[in-house]
């Protein structure tokens, strides 16, 4: 990529052999300079103070003062308390942003492809999604999106809780409210009630039990059963997906119970290598250095006393699958924190076992917990998890509201589709643009709000852009090829902002964070928003000028609603 910093990189490296200092000691000490007022990246010289026995001042000075005419139309020097900055001149950044400007890929470009697997989503059969399965179903639809626009192979796989002992209760529950139509089967209370005559009725445990015996093996009109079961699932999941804009859809489906086959196979493999021990009638590996509280060797079960196997067991199986039968190179698994010594000792034991060697990146891509404004774990007021479709729904809602105030003027019709987009958008913002390790507060008011880092605030941006084009009757797309000049310092600002479009998308790449490139957008947004208060651009007395600014609008309008669509977010054209 040609970075700023990688064309000043081999002149430094110049200066640098002229000075004795040695490329390990400062390559990588070049970064993005924290105060872009002094430069746009920025080499701190206090680690070389000791090498070299000079302060970091002189050393600054030095290697600046050997720089300045070397950098010549790239980039100007200065050395400001021991850091060298690098500030990229107007021809430079005109010459970048030109080139980005012409390339339908905003400058982003792919170095080695793979085929990369992101487990996202995968919630369990005969529950109600929550607000849990949003954060793992946003996540992972916004990180297959990035990696897809990299370039990357990305193949999605929502690895639904279909198969499993809980299934012999559920079906046996199901059978009992078998007048109720299958569309108005409320999987509300399913889960609960099944568990309630599990643990409360001899009779129905029993059943429950046989039933898992029959599944098990197969029996044909338990199949039916359990196939309709996990049909009124699909129906509710896909109705959520469907909200939400994200790129699942029964294609994706891997459910645990399409490993069920390969499971004794991989009892068999694990004992081939030796792993298996027995321990209180189960069969479990004990992957070295994991103890639990009491200092005991802590066990990963693969096949409980009962005969039945254990959720680890089919994870181990899918990495199986994924290695073998789909030749992924990269897996993602975008799971609550809660689940992280579940997947560690997981992919441990799937190396020792030689199910997957180490030309394979396996990757836990943890996430906080959604929290209410009182910094509890969102629930609604009677304690339960909050439905995920209501609360969408609840978003729309509120969006159209704050459109009819802002815009009364516009057809019912377009507010509609405008507040789906802002309702949804905000809610998908809100997970998206923190650090996905942390928790976030659920805070309707800042979501939904115009203002700050929220999708209202970006989506604003990009629609007020649409319409200078709208107001001066000019085609947006049709600045494409136009060459960018910078004639001043806001225009300059600007373009700073607007080169660095694919390093935000290396950055979330890199992380798995999303967020990266969430901030990116908004402080594209900011940067726009003082440009446009200080440049004028409908100057109709001046060509170059206007169709330089408006290249710069349409440019970064393209930057950020390819961005919010990295993000599964819609950019309307008014609000
Ligand atoms: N169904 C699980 C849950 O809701 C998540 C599955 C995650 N993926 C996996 N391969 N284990 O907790």
């Amino acid at each position: 990529m040609r970075s700023l910093r990688n064309e000043i990189i081999p002149i430094l490296s110049e200066t640098m052999l002229r000075l004795e200092i040695g490329e390990p000691d400062w390559l990588d000490l070049i970064g993005n300079a924290t105060d872009l007022s002094h430069g746009d990246i920025a080499l701190p010289c206090h680690s070389l103070s000791k090498i070299l026995r000079k302060s970091p001042n002189e050393i600054a000075d030095d290697i600046s003062s050997d720089l300045n005419l070397r950098l010549l139309d790239i980039a100007t020097t200065s050395s400001i308390n021991g850091f060298v900055n690098f500030k990229a001149t107007n021809s430079w950044l005109s010459d970048r942003v030109s080139i980005i400007n012409s390339d339908f890929k905003l400058g982003v470009e792919i170095e080695d492809k793979k085929t990369i697997i992101i487990d996202y989503s995968s919630p369990n059969v005969a529950k109600r999604m929550h607000v849990g399965h949003l954060r793992s179903t946003v996540i992972g639809d916004a990180l297959a999106r990035i990696l897809t626009y990299k370039g990357h192979q990305v193949i999605g796989e929502n690895h639904i809780g279909d198969w499993g002992t809980p299934f012999g209760m559920l079906i046996e529950h199901f059978l009992e409210c078998d007048h109720i139509d299958v569309g108005d089967i409320d999987l509300t209370d399913f889960y609960k009630d099944a568990r309630y005559k599990f643990d409360n009725s001899e009779d129905f445990a029993n059943r429950s039990r046989e039933r898992v015996v029959k599944l098990q093996s197969k029996e044909s009109e338990t199949i039916e059963l359990w196939k309709e079961l996990v049909d009124i699932s699909l129906l509710h999941f896909n109705e959520v997906y469907r909200m939400l804009n994200v790129l699942l859809n029964d294609d994706n489906l891997a459910g645990e119970s399409i490993y069920d086959e390969l499971l004794p196979e991989v009892v068999q493999r694990l004992d081939d290598q030796g792993l298996i021990v027995e321990s209180n009638g189960a069969m479990v590996v004990f992957p070295e250095g994991w103890v639990n509280r009491e200092n005991e060797p802590l066990p990963l079960i693969i096949r409980k006393g009962d005969g039945g196997y254990n959720y680890a067991t089919s994870d181990l199986a899918c990495i199986i699958n994924r290695v073998e039968k789909i030749g992924g190179t990269e897996f993602l698994y975008v799971v609550g924190a809660e689940q992280s010594q579940h997947f560690d000792m997981v992919f441990q034991v799937a190396r020792q076992a030689n199910f997957m060697d180490n030309s394979i990146k396996s990757v836990h891509i943890p996430f906080g917990l959604v929290v209410g404004t009182d910094g509890k774990k969102l629930a609604s007021r009677d304690g339960e998890a909050i439905s995920l479709k209501d609360l969408l729904e609840e978003s729309i809602i509120r969006a159209d509201k704050s459109i009819l105030e802002k815009n009364p003027g516009m057809k019912e019709s377009e507010r509609k589709e405008i507040s789906k987009m802002i309702g949804i958008g905000s809610v998908k913002y809100a997970d998206l643009s923190v650090d996905r390790n942390k928790n976030y507060v659920f805070d309707w008011d800042k979501m939904l709000s115009f203002d700050g880092n929220t999708a209202p605030y970006l989506q604003y941006a990009h629609a007020r852009i649409c319409s200078i084009f709208r107001k001066a009757s000019i085609y947006k797309d049709s600045f494409e090829n136009t060459e960018i000049q910078i004639t001043n310092v806001n225009e300059a600002s600007l373009c700073r902002v607007l080169i660095r479009f694919s390093e935000s998308i290396d950055d979330a790449i890199n992380n798995y964070a999303p967020h990266r490139l969430a901030v990116y957008l908004h402080k594209l947004a900011q940067e726009f928003a003082s440009f446009y208060e200080n440049c004028p651009v409908l100057v109709y007395d001046s060509e170059s000028t206007m169709n330089n600014r408006l290249a710069l609008c349409s440019l970064t309008a393209r930057t950020l609603s390819t961005g919010l669509n990295l993000l599964g977010i819609d950019s309307p054209e008014r609000m």
